[in-house]
């Protein structure tokens, strides 16, 4: 058997184009800040896309950088200064920060209108209960989620493996899966039997961070796996998925590069737009507004 494969990149450029006309239609330009603390090469790719793809879809961004010795009040200043600003209705922190500062109580500093990461701990709150809604939803659980979605996965009732507990994926996929009525299992480092859950999983999301961590001989057959991961190994790019021998197991399988990364971008785009929609709608309501 040889798994479809879920095209993310062509998944990402049909939102693209939607989106693109909707910021078109807009009066003025939504605006996405990006805060890059430190010179991480691969956090400076990762911006650089972004910024790429918000002039792609005719939206504004604009970089605060911050040398790696920043302190805590710095990094604060300037997000209270983008907090504050009419042309800024998005602000991604670049994660990790440097080890010094305290990323909740930067995190915490984002107004939650503009917390287009959906990091703010009230977000991050409202994600984890019954019957509240984040304003908005971390960006690669929910590429992944539009994937599972896309690709006409069944969600109720499915047995979903989430490999990898961080707070940029794996958590807040779980309790997405989880709102979606599958029956969530998250594994570990340090989960005991962990073959066992595997071969029970429906789906799969892979977002441990380690190079061909999964392979196709631990799957269900018929199964579709979703791969987070992006790691750079001598062999070139390759996910978290050992992506010949799953090809041959699994039902569906997003690739690596062009599966979940082109997802994560996208939404970001689309928060970031969601954000400029509901403060235009808020000035429009507001005494003395346009309309
Ligand atoms: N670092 C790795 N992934 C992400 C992400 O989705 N958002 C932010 N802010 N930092 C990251």
């Amino acid at each position: 058997m040889t798994a479809q494969l879920i095209d993310g990149k062509a998944i990402a450029a049909s939102i693209k184009e939607d989106l693109k006309a909707q910021v078109a239609a807009l009066a003025s330009p939504p605006g996405l800040a990006t805060v890059l603390v430190g010179e991480d090469p691969a956090s400076h790719t990762y911006i650089r896309s972004k910024h790429r793809l918000c002039a792609e879809l005719g939206m504004q961004s604009m970089h605060h950088q911050l040398p790696a010795d920043a302190t805590q009040e710095q990094v604060e200043a300037v997000i209270a200064e983008l907090a504050v600003d009419p042309a800024v209705h998005g602000i991604l922190v670049q994660l990790p920060l440097p080890a010094h500062l305290d990323e909740e109580r930067v995190l915490a500093r984002v107004p939650l209108e503009k917390d287009v990461d959906g990091f703010h701990p009230i977000n991050v709150g409202r994600l984890a209960m019954k019957g509240r809604r984040p304003e908005f939803v971390p960006c690669t659980p929910a590429g992944c989620m539009r994937l599972l979605e896309r690709a006409g996965v069944p969600l109720r009732g499915a047995r979903a493996v989430v490999v990898g507990r961080s707070n940029i994926v794996g958590l807040p996929m779980a309790l997405l899966l989880n709102h979606a009525d599958a029956t969530v299992t998250i594994v570990h480092s340090r989960t005991v039997g962990l073959e066992e859950i595997l071969r029970q999983a429906d789906i799969v999301v892979a977002a441990i961070g380690k190079a061909n961590f999964i392979r196709g001989e631990q799957l269900k057959p018929g199964c579709c796996v979703i791969d987070v991961g992006i790691n750079r190994t001598e062999a070139g790019l390759v996910g978290d998925v050992h992506f010949d021998s799953v090809k041959e197991v699994a039902g569906q399988v997003t690739p690596v590069p062009g599966g979940v990364g082109p997802m994560t971008l996208i939404m970001l785009m689309e928060n970031t737009l969601k954000a400029a929609q509901k403060s235009f709608q808020v000035r429009e309501l507001q005494p003395g507004g346009a309309g």
